[in-house]
């Protein structure tokens, strides 16, 4: 008898990933890498060093030395190169071979792969393209607005390794309505996402639930977060945060989702947190918040990571009307793993869509007013066996 059983649908894994995307990556804070020492970075299936020259500049080289392989991540910089830690050969920002120390004669037209990069928002971002091309500058991601000038506090800044899982996991989440409510314990009231070009937005509304918040009491009935999330290509999304915490009291926040590939199946997260410095928020105050933030919003991410970890790739998902636009999310993706010549106009094209979120925000009130009565029974019951044995 066939395997296949009729009316079952089966799960398409798909085929396992042989490129990475075309696009800016964002390797971290560029201050981190301006410490005097070469940083070794595992991506896109290889080893780059990160370095910066005297004049603070920073390169990104291929990792590993072209005289006999040593890892020029565990060299030291001397001057305007990097030296590698084997037998000293030194390599300049723009990938030429500077001096052998010993050698008579060096191998100046030798080379090294370096690698275009950019500093935006004082992070530090690589282009990666299997095709070798460099990118128009539409295609670097935006500054956000102020931050050159200082009215935001510094970058909280984490990241985490995860294993087992592409990175098209992250960015599925985009257009992932309900997830929100089970994973992140928020109602999403409105949301609606854009695609265009090598962008793709969300837009959406939420509010916390009360049966996963500490005081439910203390939570303010007008507390909303708005959000308007945008990936600039296909690893790179500033997420702006309007958190109304009050009345009259809107905080803004920037988070930064980014990440970029170590293999087919492992991607470096990271996330950064910057908080808009205002009457009432200082310096101080607007540092600490961010810090806060960033530590709650990792906790959201190790929500997903859990998920990541353990779920099916697939190629076919199975969706109703509230799931929101997978599939043409997935199309825009598409086009940074497809040669430039092959970009197809269903990939960036504009395709909008707002997920109507009002009948099953009506039942997840339900359900939450549930689980309050629930813990309401559960702690007065508690709070009577703990008189009774007093
Ligand atoms: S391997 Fe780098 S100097 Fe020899
Ligand atoms: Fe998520």
């Amino acid at each position: 008898m066939s395997a296949e059983v009729q009316g079952v649908r089966d799960i398409d894994p798909g085929q396992a990933m042989t490129r990475f995307a075309r696009g800016w990556h964002c390797l971290g804070l560029a201050e981190d890498f301006r410490d005097g020492s070469p940083h070794g970075i595992d991506a896109f299936g290889t080893r780059l060093v990160v370095f910066a020259d005297s004049a603070g500049k920073l390169n990104v080289l291929d990792g590993y030395c072209r005289h006999m392989g040593g890892d020029l991540s565990r060299g030291t910089v001397k001057g305007d190169d990097v030296a590698c830690p084997f037998h000293d050969w030194r390599w300049g920002g723009n990938g030429r071979c500077s001096l052998v120390p010993y050698a008579k004669r060096t191998p100046r037209l030798a080379r090294t792969r370096a690698w275009l990069t950019t500093e935006v928002n004082g992070q530090l971002l690589v282009w990666h393209d299997p095709e070798g091309s460099s990118p128009s500058a539409e295609l670097t991601p935006p500054t956000i607005e102020g931050f050159d000038e200082g009215r935001w506090s510094p970058w909280q800044w984490s990241s985490i390794l995860i294993e087992g899982a592409h990175c098209r996991e992250i960015v599925d989440n985009n257009v992932d309505m309900a997830h929100f409510f089970y994973i992140h314990h928020a109602y999403p009231t409105y949301f609606k996402n854009v695609i265009e070009g090598h962008t793709a937005s969300q837009f959406m509304e939420s509010k916390p639930r009360p049966d996963y918040t500490a005081d439910p009491d203390k939570l303010w009935d007008g507390t909303y977060l708005r959000s308007e999330a945008t990936y600039f290509g296909p690893a790179y999304m500033i997420n702006w945060l309007h958190n109304d915490l009050a009345p009259g009291f809107t905080v803004e926040v920037a988070l930064i989702n980014c990440h970029y590939p170590v293999t087919h199946n492992s991607f470096m997260l990271q996330w950064g947190v910057a908080v808009q410095e205002m009457p009432g928020l200082p310096a101080d105050k607007a540092a600490k918040l961010a810090a806060a933030m960033n530590k709650s919003f990792g906790e959201g991410f190790l929500e997903d990571v859990e998920i990541w970890k353990n779920k099916s790739p697939i190629e076919n998902p199975l969706l109703t009307e509230e799931d929101g636009p997978v599939y043409q999310h997935r199309r825009w993706y598409q086009q940074f793993y497809v040669d430039a010549a092959d970009v197809t106009a269903d990939m960036t094209d504009r395709y909008e869509q707002e997920v109507d979120t009002t009948h099953a925000n009506g039942l997840w009130q339900q359900e939450v007013e549930q689980n309050m009565a629930a813990l309401a029974r559960k702690l007065s019951t508690s709070t009577q066996s703990g008189s009774a044995g007093s």
